[in-house]
């Protein structure tokens, strides 16, 4: 469980959704990576690049808008896979959760951001402890928020929809998050089980 090398490197960079926006951004992330010394400062430098995206209303297609009833998330919820790099360090996806579903408490084990795209989410991170789940705080998002998780202090969280409307939330994270074995955290007690959640629209590709 958890062991990222169980996941072989694809043979290429893979673009689910090969449009020039996509790969500019992509580029554009990469090069912010390149420069930065510490995660924190590659989210601070990728952060107006991520706003930018976010509030670009043409790029995403209407098929990356859409719930999953038969999802491994659950509750219809749907994990579309828009980009993920040959060496499995970078992901781009959206997470499409209908009104009223949320996602379990899970994390990600990679640092990344995460925005709204359409309809309203609430953000709610957690601290795992012995038998219960801390609540850290909750915060209520609308279209163009983000945030950054920046493990350890803050990887844990739940997405939950707010909005009449499905919501849509951009993930940007540093690894191939759907196919990573990681965990979700039981409400009550705050037990770790593995948890794979892979992508509607791809393979996770193994060895
Ligand atoms: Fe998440």
């Amino acid at each position: 469980m958890c062991d990222l090398s169980a996941l072989p490197p694809l043979s290429e960079d893979q673009y689910l959704l090969n449009t020039p926006r996509v790969r500019s951004f992509v580029a554009e992330v990469r090069a912010c990576v390149k420069r930065a010394a510490s995660p924190a400062e590659a989210c601070a430098q990728i952060g107006p690049l991520f706003e930018a995206l976010l509030a670009d209303p043409g790029w995403l297609p209407t098929a990356f808008q859409t719930d999953a009833p038969d999802s491994g998330m659950g509750g219809g919820i749907g994990q579309w896979l828009i980009f993920r790099a040959a060496d499995r360090s970078l992901s781009l996806f959206s997470l499409v959760v209908p009104p009223g579903a949320m996602t379990p408490v899970h994390d990600h084990l990679a640092w990344g951001l995460v925005g709204i795209y359409r309809g309203n989410q609430d953000e709610e991170f957690y601290r795992p402890g012995a038998g219960r789940l801390e609540p850290v705080r909750r915060r209520p998002l609308a279209p163009g928020d983000f945030y950054t998780l920046l493990p350890p202090r803050d990887d844990v969280h739940r997405v939950r929809t707010t909005s009449p409307e499905t919501s849509v939330s951009i993930h940007l994270l540093a690894n191939d998050t759907g196919c990573v074995w990681r965990h979700t955290y039981d409400d009550a007690t705050g037990e770790a089980r593995p948890f794979r959640s892979g992508y509607v629209n791809a393979e996770c590709l193994e060895a």
